[in-house]
């Protein structure tokens, strides 16, 4: 069977799983942890473009060979270096936006292998798993807008995202999410953070196919227009 038909199907499988869990609520998390001291952190500060602060969290896994995997599709590039979809659009958003920039990392990093990385994702969401974070989450306080970028995993949203979320008190902010994936569409994923932080104002979800990312500048800059993000 090609590798495409066993993601599929796999992906079918977690949209079963994904609907069952949709109605979670943080309190019913089982495995969750502080972050550790040695950590990464807010890099690339800059002066924010508008008159509101902003900060782009997102989620990313480079080394996984995901894109090739799944739709044939290379990785995003910038200067010959490999960047994960998720990282090359939220490096993207902060050239426009300007302001903070953080990327979650797990404590126990994904398998650079795919299968691997889907099994264990999928193990993650059946037991409602908080992987640990080694990043260093910062007062949120400071922010008014905050953007929230992760890969669709299994038609939903990856964990460490649900950890990042159970981890900070996201309230009153504008939230823009953004999310590629390899062109099943978001699943729940926006939903399910919308029902984890509800107390936000939400704009629409900035969507990007992996075979799109290359080229989405002007996508994520008519995104940031329409959401009036620089206002
Ligand atoms: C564990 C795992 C599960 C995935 N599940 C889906 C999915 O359900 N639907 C989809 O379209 N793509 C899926 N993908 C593909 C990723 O969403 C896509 O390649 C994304 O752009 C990866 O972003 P990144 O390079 O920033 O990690 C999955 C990838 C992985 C590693």
């Amino acid at each position: 069977m090609k590798k495409k038909s066993v993601v599929v199907l796999l992906i079918f499988a977690f949209v079963l799983s994904a609907c069952d869990i949709s109605n979670e609520s943080m309190s019913d998390s089982t495995e969750i942890s502080s972050s550790r001291d040695i950590t990464k952190s807010i890099s690339n500060r800059t002066s924010d473009k508008s008159d509101k602060k902003s900060l782009i969290v997102y989620f990313s896994i480079p080394e996984t060979l995901n894109a090739d995997a799944v739709s044939g599709a290379s990785q995003a590039e910038e200067d010959g270096q490999n960047l994960g979809n998720v990282q090359f659009v939220a490096e993207k958003i902060q050239s426009e936006v300007k302001g903070d920039i953080l990327r979650l990392e797990v404590e126990e990093p994904y398998p650079k292998d795919y299968d691997e990385t889907v099994d264990r994702a999928r193990e993650e969401e059946r037991n409602n798993t908080l992987p640990r974070l080694a990043t260093v989450i910062p007062d949120l306080n400071q922010y008014e807008v905050i953007y929230i970028g992760y890969p669709v995993w299994n038609m939903t949203v990856p964990s460490p995202i649900r950890t990042f979320l159970s981890q900070s008190n996201i309230e009153n902010k504008r939230v823009a999410l953004f999310a590629t994936h390899a062109g099943y569409g978001l699943g729940n994923s926006d939903e399910r953070i919308e029902e984890l932080i509800p107390n936000n104002t939400f704009t629409d979800v900035l969507d990007i196919e992996d075979n799109e990312v290359n080229d989405s500048n002007g996508t994520i800059k008519n995104w940031i227009t329409a959401s009036n993000l620089l206002e």
